[in-house]
Parts: C-alpha cells; sequence; structure tokens
C-alpha cells in the first residue's frame, strides 16, 4: 500500500480515543484532567505513565516514550507507523482507499477477502457445532475432553459435517466467489470443475493471528484415523511459522503476567485457557521460528515452553529455543509430570498446581545441564550451554550459572569463564528489542535546576503557546520567530505554528507525525509536564522578557567582540557603527 492520505490519517486518529486505546493494555486512573497508570513498556512498581484525554497523547515520566495513538500502538505490538495506522483504521471501521502500489495493494485486498471468507466459515462451522443434528458426535467428544460451551465460544470451535459439500453449498449461498475460497484452503477443486469441501467430520479450529483475523483452520477427526490433524495448506496467506495460536485471546494476560507460555497443540492451549492459564499460546506442532518469536517479544521477554516430554529434547527444538533466546527471550522449560501434554494435565489439577511448575521449572541452561548425557563430549555439551549463559543479564546470576556449568561438566571455573567470553566477543549477537524502547531516552527538554532561565523560559513559551495558541501574535510581534535558540524547540514550534495557520492544533495533536520520531517525544514531553500555571498572561510577559534580556546579551557580546576586530584592523568607521548599535541596544 502506497502512502496513506493525510486527511484519512487524521480522520483515523480523531476516531481512536487514546483513553479507550490505552485501557485495552493498561489499567489507568484518572489523576486530574490526565489518567495514570502503569507503564507498559517497562516494569515499574508507582504509575509514572501518563494519558492526556485533552490531547490524545501519552508519555512515560519513568523511561521517556510517548506519542499520540499511533506511537502507542507501534510500541505496544512493535509495528510500523503505517501499520498502526492500519490497525486503528480498523479498530474504527474506517476504509482506508487502496491506490498507488498495484501489488501490495493488490495483495492486501486478496488478503482481506480471504479473511473474510474465513470469517463466514469459520461462523458456518460454530453454528453446526451448536445446533445441527449431524454435530452430536462432535458435541459428545468435545464434552468427553472436558471442553465447555464458554470455550468453545471463545475459540469459536466449529463442527464441519460429513457431507462433501455442506459448506461449499453455505459459501454460495452467500454468493462467495468459490475459486477464492479455494484460495483460502477450503474447498478443494475437482478435474470435472466441481469443488469439495476440505474438512468433513471433523472439530474445526480455527486459527486466528494476534489481531483476530481468522487465517486457517485446524480440523480433528473425531476416532483415532488419520492423518489426526488436517491444516490450511501452507500459502502466501497461511503460515503456521508465522503464528502462534490463541494469542489474540493471550496477548492480554501474556502482557500483564509478563510470561507467555508456550505449548504445541491446540487442545493444550485449550484446555489451559479453560483452566485459567490464560497466558497460553502454541506452535501447531511445527520448529519455533524468529518471527515466532518476535511475536512473543512485543508482549514479554519471558517464555516457558511447556511440550510433551518426548519433544523437548529433540534437536529441532533445541535449536528452536537457542533462537528465542538469542533475540532476548529469558527461557524456563516446563516438564510435565508422566510425559503428559498440558491438555492432560489440566484435567487433573488446578490452576495453582500449574503456577507451581512454572516456579520449580528450570531455566533453560539449567535444563540442559540436566540431559547434559545426550552429549557425546563435554566440550560440545559446553558450546551447547554458552548462549544460556551470555544470556544471563544479572553479573551475580551469570556467576552463579558459571560455577554450575562448571561442576557439572567436570570443568575448572576458568575454564567456563574463558569460553564465555570469548563467545560474547563474537559478533552478530543481538540485544534483546524490548530495551530499544527504554534506551530511546531523549531528555533535552528535562527542566532541571540547572536549565539557565532562558532555556527555561523558551519551554514555557512554547508550552504556553500550544495550551493557548492565541497567544502566537504577540510573541511574533515581540520576538519574531526566527528566536528560538534550542534547535527541538524550534522544530516543535515551526510544526506547531504550520498546524496553526491551517486551523489544525485542537483536540488530537496531528502535528506530531511531522517531526522526528525523538523530537516527537521531547513535544510531548513538553505537553505533559507539570505546568501549574496561575496567571498565564504574566508568564508570556516573563518569558519574553528573559528571552528579550538573553538575545540581547548575546548581540551584545558579538558587537564587543566586532569592535575589538575591528579596532584590531585599524576600521573606525566599523568602530564607530558598531558602538552606535550597542548604544541602541542598551
Ligand atoms: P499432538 O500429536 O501432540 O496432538 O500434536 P495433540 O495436540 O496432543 O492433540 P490431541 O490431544 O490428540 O487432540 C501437536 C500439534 O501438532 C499438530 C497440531 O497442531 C497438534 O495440535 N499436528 C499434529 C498436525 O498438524 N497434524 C497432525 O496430524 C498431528
Ligand atoms: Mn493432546
Amino acid at each position: 500500500m502506497g502512502r496513506i492520505p493525510a486527511e484519512i490519517i487524521d480522520q483515523i486518529r480523531f476516531a481512536n480515543d487514546i483513553v479507550g486505546l490505552v485501557s485495552e493494555y493498561v489499567r489507568l486512573t484518572k489523576k486530574g484532567r490526565n489518567f495514570v497508570g502503569n507503564c507498559p513498556f517497562h516494569q515499574e512498581r508507582d504509575p509514572s505513565f501518563t494519558v492526556s484525554p485533552d490531547k490524545q497523547i501519552f508519555y512515560c515520566f519513568g523511561c521517556h516514550v510517548g506519542g499520540n495513538v499511533f506511537k502507542f500502538l507501534m510500541l505496544a505490538e512493535n509495528i510500523d507507523f503505517q501499520d498502526a495506522v492500519r490497525r486503528l483504521a480498523e479498530r474504527a471501521g474506517i476504509k482506508i482507499p487502496q491506490n498507488s502500489d498495484p501489488f501490495t495493494s493488490r495483495r492486501a485486498a486478496e488478503e482481506e477477502r480471504i479473511w473474510n471468507i474465513n470469517k463466514m466459515a469459520a461462523e458456518f462451522y460454530h453454528r453446526q457445532l451448536l445446533d445441527a443434528p449431524g454435530a452430536a458426535d462432535a458435541r459428545r467428544y468435545l464434552l468427553e475432553r472436558g471442553v465447555s460451551e464458554q470455550t468453545v465460544r471463545a475459540f469459536q470451535l466449529g463442527y464441519a459435517p460429513a457431507g462433501w459439500d455442506g459448506l461449499r453449498r453455505f459459501l454460495q449461498s452467500r454468493q462467495v466467489e468459490l475459486s477464492q475460497a479455494v484460495k483460502a484452503g477450503l474447498l478443494v477443486p475437482t478435474e470435472r470443475g466441481g469443488f469439495y469441501d476440505r474438512f468433513r467430520h471433523r472439530i474445526i479450529f480455527p486459527i486466528h493471528d494476534h489481531a483476530g483475523h481468522v487465517v486457517g483452520f485446524g480440523g480433528r477427526v473425531l476416532d483415532d484415523s488419520q492423518p489426526k490433524y488436517l491444516n490450511t495448506p501452507e500459502t502466501n496467506f497461511f503460515n503456521k511459522g508465522r503464528l502462534l495460536y490463541g494469542l489474540h485471546l493471550a496477548k492480554r494476560a501474556i502482557q500483564q503476567t509478563n510470561q507467555a507460555v508456550l505449548v504445541e497443540g491446540y487442545m493444550d492451549v485449550i484446555a489451559a485457557h479453560q483452566g485459567g492459564a490464560t497466558n497460553t499460546v502454541a506452535t501447531l506442532g511445527t520448529a519455533l521460528t524468529e518471527r515466532q518469536g518476535k511475536l512473543l517479544l512485543r508482549y514479554t521477554d519471558t517464555v516457558y515452553i511447556a511440550y510433551d516430554a518426548d519433544n523437548a529434547g529433540q534437536n529441532a527444538t533445541w535449536r528452536g529455543l537457542d533462537l528465542l533466546q538469542s533475540l532476548g527471550l529469558n527461557l524456563y522449560v516446563v516438564e510435565l509430570p508422566d510425559g503428559k501434554d498440558p491438555d492432560e494435565y489440566f484435567r487433573r489439577h488446578t490452576l495453582a498446581d500449574w503456577q507451581q511448575l512454572l516456579r520449580s521449572s528450570r531455566s533453560l541452561m539449567e535444563y540442559k545441564l540436566s540431559v547434559i548425557n545426550k552429549y557425546s563430549s563435554t566440550a560440545q555439551a559446553l558450546q551447547e550451554v554458552l548462549p544460556s549463559l551470555a544470556a544471563i543479564d544479572s553479573p551475580v546470576k551469570q556467576e552463579e550459572g558459571v560455577r554450575l556449568v562448571a561442576a557439572t561438566l567436570g570443568l575448572s571455573w576458568e575454564t567456563v569463564k574463558e569460553e564465555l567470553k570469548r563467545y560474547t566477543a563474537l559478533p552478530g549477537k543481538k540485544e534483546p528489542e524490548t530495551d530499544k524502547i527504554v534506551k530511546n531516552k531523549h531528555n533535552i527538554i528535562n527542566g532541571s535546576k540547572i536549565t539557565p532561565a532562558w532555556q527555561r523560559a523558551e519551554q514555557y513559551l512554547l508550552r504556553l503557546l500550544i495550551e493557548q495558541p492565541q497567544y502566537l501574535p504577540v510573541v511574533r510581534s515581540t520576538l519574531g520567530d526566527a528566536f528560538w535558540q534550542q534547535p527541538e524547540l524550534r522544530e516543535i514550534y515551526q510544526a506547531f505554528d504550520a498546524a496553526w495557520q491551517k486551523g489544525k492544533t485542537g483536540g488530537p495533536v496531528s502535528w506530531l507525525e511531522e517531526l522526528a520520531p525523538e523530537t516527537a517525544t521531547s513535544a510531548v514531553r513538553l505537553m505533559l509536564d507539570d505546568f501549574p500555571v496561575q496567571d498565564a498572561d504574566k508568564l508570556l510577559h516573563d518569558c519574553i522578557a528573559v528571552i528579550q534580556k538573553h538575545l540581547s546579551r548575546q548581540q551584545k557580546g558579538l558587537l564587543l567582540k566586532a569592535i575589538q576586530d575591528a579596532e584590531r584592523n585599524g576600521d573606525w568607521i566599523l568602530v564607530h557603527q558598531y558602538i552606535r548599535q550597542l548604544q541602541n541596544l542598551q
């Protein structure tokens, strides 16, 4: 998709109230004109995260991030600006006109058509499971597996009827183009030009992306026949490695508990959620991918792996776990008793048991060490645990880890330490992405006591102008508009002034998007910093006076220096001119 027109962006910004959006992630309480809560972007106990409904912006005084609704979604979901605009458009039911770039817009349109058909199909299957006489076996099957009706509804579970054309006829009745349903993987074309249903007599598990679109399906047999699960075929539009099953339902809980539990199958997620462990998602039986790791990183930095016992020790699993760790995730391996999977575990245990199990689980490194007998040599074993050791960020804990590795492998402590040093010196090891947000501090505008008066005067003046733009003409007539000495403030002023000329300073601050990201953050901070104004007129004139004084002192300095130079050159006419100017200044 090409550039989204500015009017549409304005419309989207207006349609998404920042308090409503942030409330989906953070519990906010009202404080004066603003709302405050615990920052979702860093760990804190005292709320320093502030949201202004008047200005439609947020700022965290702890980790110094801030911006408008787009910026918030970019940070909360780790997406870029365009994606944030698109998501908020969808949230507000605003259509973004398709234009310019024909390839991406065609693809986006096609994807949306597929989502639509999938949504219709999911509703059809779901209704079948709830009401159809032919679905009695399916209902009994789920009942026997302990799945409640509430869970059936939450996961929108369904039943694909036993015939060959139940879905096809339903889609036809809805005027769906059948070739599109083939692209969605729901229908299979025959040689004679007909179509039949891919999923027949199966329990249906719709697969959603994290934003809640139905992107595919899994279908389970009701008996022991094969294949046990049939899935939507892999296409450009459906790729298991880019998804985590259940994430659309789990993401809030993952963010709130700051931990995710990774399981293997559909039923594991469903049983865990039903049991109260709503921070559970599944990889659907495939090897872990970087994409999945990054998806998790949007919401947390801690992941518990609760794979079936027989799979956790497999090579593909190890590689996947190292990969997650290299992205900056803290990994723990949950050992399920008696080789059960989480679905079976929840049939006989409570949420408290589960949480106890997680608490007692070992870090990836400890787990690796515990199964070390699988490795053929000590050297190889050491290489396996180095990434885990390197990922420990607390020096004390890393030291402990070094000792543990040394003791377990029968090596000296120095050797392990030396190897670790060599490993960490390797290039190409990535920093955790979550750090970026916190490192992105930018506090030119920090109002501290050591700031010179004229700098504070510029800050207050700009803040005042943003609050009360009717002062703009006064300022312009006394100071002009080239007086800003702090480049960042000058940029903010220019963007704001340009918006004011167009009559667009009210409501959500649209001009923020005109600024470089760091400058926009500073602008947001400026707007949300404490600003107790009793007498705006007085403040205005004080600021102007301070700035004027500063400017004239500066000019005086320049003139004195020019006089010196002219004297040295013996240019007495110039000296005379400068002295006159100096006198005028005073
Ligand atoms: P499992 O074989 O562990 O199945 O496969 P399960 O989740 O325990 O299923 P139940 O409890 O017997 O119903 C784990 C995951 O691997 C994928 C599915 O996503 C499954 O949930 N899988 C498995 C398939 O896609 N196809 C298969 O034939 C088998
Ligand atoms: Mn199972």
